[in-house]
């Protein structure tokens, strides 16, 4: 009697690839990344921050650099970050930055968000930062990666070894590690108080629950996408945080599936992209809380009315309760009430899941996209 064995179907874990099983694992990445860096009366303490905190406290301005997916979680800090501690934030990629003279000097704080922590571009980057003076603290997932080592600090993401080539896991926890970033600068600085901080932590600590039931209904999501294996482009739109998200949502779509797709702020439909769209065009709308309290989410529901009206079809990613995107939608995708800026950790699932789902019904390889590399190491 034997029993075939495979070692790279064990370390699936029964899922039929490697990102099928990293998407699953988002719930654990995110609570891991969150885990003890907060003490019990609920502070936040990054003791492996080796930056001092009184540099901390006197930087003028935050340069995030970073490639692919990795830029996405630092294009959602921005938002995050600037509005609980009101420093400016540049986000650039990498290989762009060293090559325009960028403003540095001390009091930039530089994060460089890399899963690999071997992405040459980043690696290059950070180097260039430090030569003139700023401080650099890298976000990783690798411990002891040529970038935390060569960076001035480092917050490690604890998403855990991430196989495929397109990342899942390692993006929810760079989003989640950037929150805590932004939360202890908004602590030392004291842009937030105290309880107002407690809240927040709060409502992150419950966001693993939240992508688990994201991933609950993946069925619905899987239906979808099998449906539409024979498209040839989609469009994501998204506003605030949504636009990053959307921008990643593309991403996964273009990296495995190979079909074109496009993020765009949304905002920025009526100055070209609508032309784009015509009769059965699918797109995808990212909305933002309806409880939000600025205008975003009836501006994102007109969005969505004016692709329509087009001919488009609409996937909507939209929270739970929220009906008034109902009679826009072709297909309406749910996910948890969540406040605004940490939104982004249940809002991109349905768009990972789904581009898995359409990459497999075409019948792809989902962890080994063609010519890609999970570490990219040459500039
Ligand atoms: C490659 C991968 C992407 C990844 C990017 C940055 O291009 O294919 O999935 O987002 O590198 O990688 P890093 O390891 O620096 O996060």
């Amino acid at each position: 009697y034997t029993v075939d064995w495979d070692a790279t179907a064990a370390v699936k874990g029964g899922f039929a690839s490697f990102m099928d099983k990293e998407i699953h694992d988002q719930p654990k990445a995110v609570a891991d990344t969150l885990l003890g860096r907060t003490d019990p009366r609920g502070a936040l303490v990054l003791d492996e921050l080796r930056i001092p905190e009184a540099t901390l406290r006197s930087i003028d301005k935050i340069i995030v650099i970073a490639c692919g997916t990795a830029a996405y979680s630092g294009h959602v800090a921005k938002y995050a970050i600037e509005h609980w501690c009101r420093i400016p934030v540049e986000v650039e990629l990498a290989h762009e930055f060293r090559y325009r003279d960028p403003i540095v000097g001390p009091r930039t704080l530089v994060v460089a968000i890399s899963q690999s922590g071997e992405t040459m571009d980043t690696l290059m980057a950070v180097r260039h930062a430090r030569e003139q003076g700023a401080s650099v603290l890298a976000i990783c997932n690798t411990h002891g990666s040529t970038i935390p080592r060569e960076s001035d600090a480092v917050l490690y993401t604890h998403a855990g070894p991430e196989v495929a080539v397109a990342s899942t896991k390692a993006f929810l926890a760079q989003v989640a590690a950037c929150y805590l970033l932004g939360l202890y600068l908004a602590q030392l600085r004291g842009t937030k108080f105290p309880d107002e901080l407690r809240e927040i932590l709060e409502d992150l600590h419950a966001l693993p629950d939240k992508i688990q039931r994201v991933l609950d209904d993946e069925e619905a999501v899987r239906h979808v996408a099998q449906k539409m294996a024979d498209e040839e482009s989609f469009l994501f739109l998204g506003r605030h945080v949504g636009y990053p998200v959307a921008l990643e949502g593309a991403l996964k779509l273009k990296e495995i599936a190979y079909i074109h797709a496009e993020g765009f702020a949304a905002g920025e439909l009526k100055h070209g992209p609508i032309a784009l769209v015509d009769e059965g065009q699918p797109v995808f709308v990212i909305v933002p809380s309806p409880r939000g309290r600025d205008q975003l989410h009836a501006k994102v529901v007109s969005n969505i009315q004016e692709v329509r009206a087009r001919g488009a079809r609409t996937l909507v990613i939209a929270e739970d309760g929220d009906e008034a995107v109902v009679p826009y939608a072709d297909v309406v995708f749910r996910v948890p009430q969540t406040p605004s800026l940490l939104a982004p950790l249940v809002a991109v699932v349905p768009l990972q899941i789904f581009a898995c789902a359409l990459a497999t019904a075409k019948g792809l390889d989902v962890d080994q996209p063609r010519n890609l590399a999970k570490s990219v190491t040459v500039e």
